[in-house]
């Protein structure tokens, strides 16, 4: 502990508006579907920045592509200034974490082992180590334990720990998800959907987890469909409509534009609709088969 009254150095890479994740004219096509078409965003430090738009849109195949489940068709993604490799390990040890639209639980292990299984990517302990279980590999698995159940106190559920996760209510599997995510120590955090299938208490509780991740210095990315939660959180928002970005900004500038009242309502869009007919591309597809990769 520190007696100086210096306020804390952040590092470099912590100040408020440096560049976290930075996604670079991101066009990911399937056959002669365009699911997203050239798009630009910007993750700072100490944000937390919404990602919405109307089903199908291509929000969370975006998301797919930062992560590196997706090889994008074109364009880059950058973590703290470097180009990430498209391999989802080595962009999860780079520091990006994600939870799933459907939920991604080991059904049949333990609250306590999925967060375990989460912190693989941050222990050195190699396979001899684990096999032999030496002193060092007894020392790391203590500590992620202790690491393991910190996180599930943060998240609310280290009175679950040892309860199955298929026996958890769907709204704690969501933040069983997420304190799984944590549990790589990342910079930034993908959530896609985190509310979908909770109350309306469930979801604001979700709403102050959200913050305190935030305040831990992890900055946010989210895709939801509940607005209200969206503008209760963000700094700023993005909306994609037929795989384009089409505005970005704050809750005033997103709730006004009348490009995005017109995607909501259904309507067709200026542009995208060529670009729709053209691919063939469903403009509200909740089509079941896709649902593998989200
Ligand atoms: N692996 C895939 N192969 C072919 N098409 C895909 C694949 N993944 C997604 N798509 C298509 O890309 C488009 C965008 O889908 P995506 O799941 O990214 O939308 P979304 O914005 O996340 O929608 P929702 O709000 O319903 O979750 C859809 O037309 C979908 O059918
Ligand atoms: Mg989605």
């Amino acid at each position: 502990m520190t007696t100086s009254t210096v306020p804390a150095q952040r590092p470099a890479d912590q100040a408020p508006g440096t560049p976290i994740l930075e996604a670079t004219g991101v066009i990911m096509r399937f056959g002669g579907l365009t699911a997203v078409n050239n798009v630009d965003l910007t993750v700072n430090s100490g944000e937390i920045v919404g990602l919405i738009g109307p089903n199908g849109a291509g929000k969370t195949t975006f998301f797919n592509c930062l992560t590196g489940l997706y090889v994008p068709t074109e364009g880059t993604v950058r973590y703290k200034g470097t180009v990430l490799p498209p391999k989802p390990h080595l962009v999860t040890q780079a520091g990006i974490a994600r939870t799933f639209q459907n939920i991604r639980l080991f059904a049949n292990m333990t609250v306590l082992e999925n967060v375990l299984v989460g912190r693989h990517t941050r222990t050195k302990e190699g396979l001899f180590s684990a096999i032999l279980r030496g002193p060092g590999y007894r020392r790391a698995e203590a500590e992620s334990r202790e690491r393991a159940m910190e996180l599930l106190a943060f998240c609310g559920l280290d009175h679950k720990a040892e309860h199955l996760a298929r026996n958890l209510p769907y709204g704690e599997q969501r933040k069983l998800e997420i304190a799984r995510a944590l549990a790589s120590d990342p910079g930034l955090l993908l959530l896609d959907e985190p509310t979908a299938g909770m109350n309306p208490q469930e979801t604001r509780a979700a709403e102050e987890l959200v913050f305190a991740i935030r305040d831990k210095g992890i900055a946010i990315l989210v895709i939801e469909h509940d607005m209200r939660f969206i503008f209760n959180l963000c700094d700023r928002t993005a909306v994609l409509v037929q795989g384009q970005k089409i505005v970005e900004g704050d809750r005033e500038t997103v709730q006004n534009d009348e490009r995005v009242i017109t995607a909501y309502l259904g309507a067709p869009l200026e542009g995208a609709t060529e670009a729709a007919a053209a691919t063939e591309a469903p403009a509200a597809s909740t089509d079941p088969s896709t649902e593998d990769d989200q």
